[in-house]
């Protein structure tokens, strides 16, 4: 459904203001974040958000997040900002947190997917904030990606994924963090994590006082999805994607490509089980190293969008150590692999 002219927008004054009246008129503008870029549309506007399920192809049954310039524009669209809920704002605010809060009725069910709560974030890049200060309206945005795959954390990734499907992408910087916002559903007697990102279940714990965190990563826990979005499908790369947290799995996939003819893509971290064979590029083995767990969270995304550009038929990922950021990006690795690792090949 490639039908729309996108304008590309410089992330000045002008390209803000153009990228404002935009949203204003029901239109759907690519914006950049610290997380990840984000396809936005008038929160209070139900036709254009019904825009960014069409653009995206997604399931209208997974709710929108949105984004304000500033927190006390949050706490318009909440119903009730309950006490915990306020601590999380002070402390992460504007930054890489959604929390899940009461919602206002001004906000339309195509938002909410009917529920009775929205999710609400207020991002910390510049240039996000004066995208939004420009808009004048709330923001609902899911990431910039079709449905299913990775988000975009660069401008060449957002246009790849939406050129033709908006009516314009701001130009700006690459994403500082690299993976989605964490999110925070503040309950009566605990906080729980549904989704794991940019904000440390560590972070939050010192924040909370005391309080129950719930939730948080877990590899295959059972029952319904809490954020509706999580029963699908996501981060895939178009290439196989495998994950290995041994030398001995590592070894397992380089020989079952070699021996199959493909082309393998491999991100490591850089750690004494890569210490002794780390970056030996061959014609069909690609490797990319990560100093940090921060530089793997930034990378992750726009890795797997060059290995799938290189024409990769598979990707090697080593599992990070789940702490910190780890968490959110082992979650990531887990659902763009199905939760394979490379044995048995
Ligand atoms: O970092 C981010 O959060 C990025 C940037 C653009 O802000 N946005 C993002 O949106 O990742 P999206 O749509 O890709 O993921 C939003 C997730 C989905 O899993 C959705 O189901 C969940 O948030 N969600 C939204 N509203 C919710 C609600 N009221 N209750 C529970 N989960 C909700
Ligand atoms: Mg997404």
């Amino acid at each position: 459904m490639k039908t729309k002219e996108t304008l590309i927008l410089e992330a000045d004054q002008s390209g803000f203001a153009a990228a404002g009246r935009i949203i204003r008129r029901g239109g759907l503008v690519v914006f950049p974040t610290e997380t990840v870029y984000g396809l936005g549309a008038n929160a209070l506007d139900a036709g254009a958000c019904a825009g960014i399920f069409a653009a995206k192809g997604r399931p209208q049954d997974n709710p929108l997040i949105v984004h304000t310039a500033d927190v006390f524009a949050l706490a318009r669209l909440a119903g009730d900002v309950p006490p915990r809920a306020a601590a999380l704002i002070q402390a992460f605010m504007p930054g890489p947190l959604t929390l899940i809060l009461p919602k206002k009725p001004d906000i339309p069910d195509t938002v909410t997917a009917g529920l009775p709560t929205v999710g609400l974030r207020v991002p910390s890049d510049p240039a996000a904030a004066a995208f939004l200060r420009h808009a004048e309206v709330p923001v609902a945005a899911p990431s910039a990606n079709l449905s299913g795959r990775p988000s975009p954390t660069s401008f060449a990734m957002a246009r790849a994924a939406m050129e033709g499907r908006v009516d314009a992408i701001i130009r700006a910087e690459d994403s500082r963090v690299g993976l989605e916002s964490t999110i925070v559903r503040v309950t009566e007697s605990a906080l729980e994590i549904l989704r794991p990102g940019g904000i440390s279940e560590e972070q939050l714990r010192l924040a909370a006082g005391g309080c129950e965190i719930r939730g948080s990563f877990s590899e295959n826990s059972g029952g319904p999805p809490p954020a509706p979005g999580m029963k699908y499908a996501h981060y895939k790369p178009k290439a196989e994607t495998l994950l290995f947290r041994t030398a001995a799995q590592r070894r397992a996939c380089e020989v079952y490509c070699a021996g199959a003819g493909k082309k393998l893509g491999v991100i490591l971290l850089a750690d004494s089980l890569n210490a002794e064979r780390a970056a030996a590029d061959t014609k069909n083995v690609i490797t990319r190293q990560m100093l940090s767990a921060q530089e793997y969270a930034r990378r992750l995304y726009a890795e797997f969008f060059v290995f799938d550009r290189l024409g990769c038929d598979v990707i090697l990922a080593q599992y990070p150590p789940v702490e910190g950021i780890g968490r959110a990006i082992a979650n990531r690795l887990l659902k763009a692999a199905d939760g394979r690792f490379a044995e048995g090949l």
